[in-house]
């Protein structure tokens, strides 16, 4: 059956073809939609009767792109054809060619209408070239045609962040020729009666000049020199640069062609495989194997959150500008104007990067009601308690949640340490009773950690599972055991980075190479930069519980005993002047006394090393953490990493890092380590398996 339906409709100023994309479920341009879509252009520009073409997505949805999952597969034996062929034909076809755009027009989809003569759009549809978060460039032209109706300085703007536009900011740039307020097919057949009635001449974007000449060659530096840190290590967002370059440097011939060579050169990389393994864990991560069909999530009209600190504070904000009323609740008034005051300074920043319009913060802000009476909330459909880390104080907000709540609440819990199910227990209602874990700061990052007790009912998960989306977060799921997915794999990450300044690193070489890896900061900066002394009065509280057995790194203890809580105190593993750090000999010093103590003769590490010990021990603990059914699957961990633990998205996570590397070699590095160390390094039980079949398929690999 075909991709494309093709029907003739008749207008006062002569017949109109419109082509319907149809490929359920977001109208993705797969091969067959491609094939399809270029033979009905055909057949309506050879069509005497047809006058104009109106290109529409099925479902009122226009084109999110290219079919991702044909990426890195082999070419089936049919016939190819590409996305620019398809516009080579749009954009020479001699009758007027009307892009009627829906929903989403991303990627190869924005580049389709981009090659048509004219756009028009539903006020909610988002237009965008989002490439980059995949790995790629725009290969169809994007990065030629959207500097010639943006200009150079949007267009470098939008095709490296890969952010969409706005219906009505696209109509601003010139991207789209009218908003249509009715349905969009009927709007589009009015406008191409109004361009055939007034002959209009056909708009080819390829040839519209005037918005690149004389750009300065200044913007390409400044824009690379600006942001060379951020992009460390990623071909895409730079090649999109020398493309975006090139449009205002060569011919469009020539830049085109030089477009498609670096969009091969993405295709090929090892990041677009590991970007779009990234993209499809985040989604394969909602996904909870084993539910009834019948099991649906319940609206979340409202919210309320328990607690007005930071955390609190910015969960507050994710409901509100997701356009969700919440009431923000603490025991006193005090609190509650700092928590007032810390969200509106957080908005205001967002303001002043840009991030936020002042109308769009207002609307938030008009969203938040803060409240000292539980009685006030009892409607809520879902309240999130986001009091102090302590079980006696959870237990009797709980109470008081299960006194005044309606039957049908959700209520979570944001803790990032407590057991759930003593939590739930305090209430009468175990089954709506579910963990939040929000990381953060909350409004910014995009990790929710679900974390079901014994008793959590489906219900209750699919419905906050649902709630993350429309807050904008990724959601895994976790099962309720100690550190859930994400701290249990950071102790692991920790405990290592720590062994090795014991056995000859150095805090800032530990850093060097987790950012040569990607991450955005090093083990040792994050620590300084969140405070040394949380954590330090967790282990006071664990010793007891500590088995004695097992290697244990005395050096956070040493800083803390020393008053070196981190940047907050000017010195932590580095010495600060503000919020720079800088290495420090003391630390060295402090760091080699242990190394003393515990009898390790202090040898070069080299950074591959750091990086392979660290991702190989986070690798085995998230294989014990799938296999002990705490985790879903892999890739949820990778989910989880790239999300709420800053790992770089390029590398697609711990575990596709791990199979990348195959498993035979992080087994040999787990059983090496585990010979030598003992217990922390056990293999996870499935690792041998894994580690075999790796070790099969390389054995057929050619030499
Ligand atoms: N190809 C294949 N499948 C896609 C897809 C695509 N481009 N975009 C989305 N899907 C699938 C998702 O995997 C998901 O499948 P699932 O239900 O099996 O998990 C389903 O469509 C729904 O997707 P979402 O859950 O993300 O639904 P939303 O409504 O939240 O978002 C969207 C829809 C905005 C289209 C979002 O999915 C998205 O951003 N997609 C990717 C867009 C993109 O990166 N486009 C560029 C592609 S590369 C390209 O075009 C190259 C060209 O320049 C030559």
């Amino acid at each position: 059956m075909s991709t494309v339906h093709s029907s003739l409709h008749r207008t006062g100023a002569g017949a109109v073809a419109v082509l319907t994309i149809d490929n359920p479920p977001v109208n993705a341009m797969s091969m067959a939609v491609r094939i399809d879509l270029l033979a009905a252009v055909w057949d309506a520009a050879d069509n005497a009767q047809v006058q104009a073409l109106v290109l529409i997505g099925a479902g009122g949805k226009f084109i999110p792109g290219a079919d991702i999952r044909e990426f890195g597969k082999p070419q089936g034996a049919g016939p190819v054809i590409s996305g620019r062929e398809v516009i080579a034909a749009l954009e020479s076809c001699p009758k007027p060619v009307i892009a009627a755009l829906g929903v989403h027009a991303l990627g190869g989809g924005l580049e389709i209408a981009l090659g048509c003569h004219f756009r028009v759009a539903t006020s909610d549809c988002k237009l965008g070239l989002p490439e980059v978060s995949i790995g790629l460039l725009p290969g169809a032209g994007g990065t030629q045609r959207l500097p010639r109706l943006v200009g150079p300085a949007r267009a470098l703007e939008l095709i490296t962040s890969g952010k969409p536009m706005t219906a009505a900011d696209a109509q601003d740039s010139g991207v789209v020729d009218e908003l249509v307020d009715g349905p969009l097919l009927e709007g589009a057949l009015a406008f191409a009666q109004r361009v055939l009635t007034k002959a209009r001449p056909l708009q080819r974007v390829s040839e519209r000049n005037q918005r690149l000449a004389g750009t300065d060659a200044a913007l390409f530096t400044e824009f690379r020199a600006k942001h060379a840190k951020k992009w460390r290590g990623q071909i895409a967002p730079q090649r999109i640069v020398d493309c975006i370059e090139a449009a205002c440097t060569k011919p469009f011939a020539e830049a085109y062609a030089f477009e498609l060579a670096a969009f091969d050169e993405c295709k090929a990389s090892a990041q677009r495989a590991a970007l779009i393994h990234a993209f499809q864990a985040e989604r394969e991560a909602a996904r909870i194997p084993g539910l009834s069909a019948d099991v649906q999530p319940q609206p979340i009209r409202s919210a309320a959150v328990i607690g007005a600190g930071t955390m609190g504070g910015g969960i507050a904000m994710c409901f509100a500008n997701a356009g969700l009323p919440v009431w923000l609740l603490d025991a006193n008034p005090e609190s509650l104007a700092r928590g007032r005051a810390l969200i509106e300074k957080n908005y205001a920043t967002s303001v002043a990067r840009g991030s936020l319009s002042q109308a769009q913060v207002d609307r938030a802000l008009a969203l938040i009601t803060g409240t000292l009476e539980y009685a006030a909330i009892g409607d809520a459909d879902i309240v999130v308690e986001a009091a102090f880390e302590d079980l006696v104080v959870k237990k009797h907000v709980f109470q008081q949640l299960d006194a005044v709540m309606k039957p049908s609440a959700v209520l979570a819990t944001n803790t990032s340490t407590l057991d759930i199910d003593k939590i739930a227990n305090a209430t009468a209602r175990p089954a709506q009773v579910i963990g939040a874990h929000f990381f953060s700061p909350a409004n910014v990052m995009k990790l929710l950690e679900v974390v079901r007790g014994a008793a959590t009912s489906p219900q209750v998960i699919v419905t906050t599972m649902a709630l993350a989306k429309t807050i904008g977060k990724t959601a895994v799921l976790s099962g309720n055991a100690d550190g859930f997915i994400g701290n249990r794999i950071l102790a692991v990450y920790g405990r290592e980075c720590d062994f090795l300044l014991e056995e000859g690193a150095t805090p800032w070489q530990v850093d060097r190479a987790l950012q040569g890896f990607g991450f955005p900061m090093g083990l040792y900066l994050m620590r300084d930069m969140a405070g040394l002394d949380v954590g330090w009065r967790i282990r006071q509280y664990r010793e007891q519980f500590r088995d004695k057995a097992l290697r244990y790194s005395p050096i956070a203890d040493r800083l803390c005993e020393r008053g070196r809580f981190g940047q907050k105190t000017g010195a932590g593993y580095y010495r600060y002047t503000g919020r720079d750090g800088s290495p420090d000999a003391d630390v060295e010093r402090l760091i080699e006394e242990v190394s003393r103590e515990m009898k390790i003769t202090r040898r070069a590490v080299s950074d591959d090393e750091i990086v392979s010990r660290v991702l190989s021990a986070m690798a085995n603990e998230g294989l014990k953490i799938v296999g002990e059914g705490i985790a879903l699957r892999e890739g949820d961990i990778d989910a989880a990493y790239v999300h709420g633990y800053g790992f770089p998205r390029h590398q697609g996570g711990p575990m596709y890092w791990a199979a990348q590397q195959g498993w035979d070699i992080i087994h040999d590095t787990v059983t090496r380590l585990h010979a030598a160390q003992g217990a922390l390094w056990a293999p996870a039980p499935r690792l041998a398996a894994l580690a075999e079949q790796d070790r099969q398929t390389r054995a057929l690999i050619p030499a």
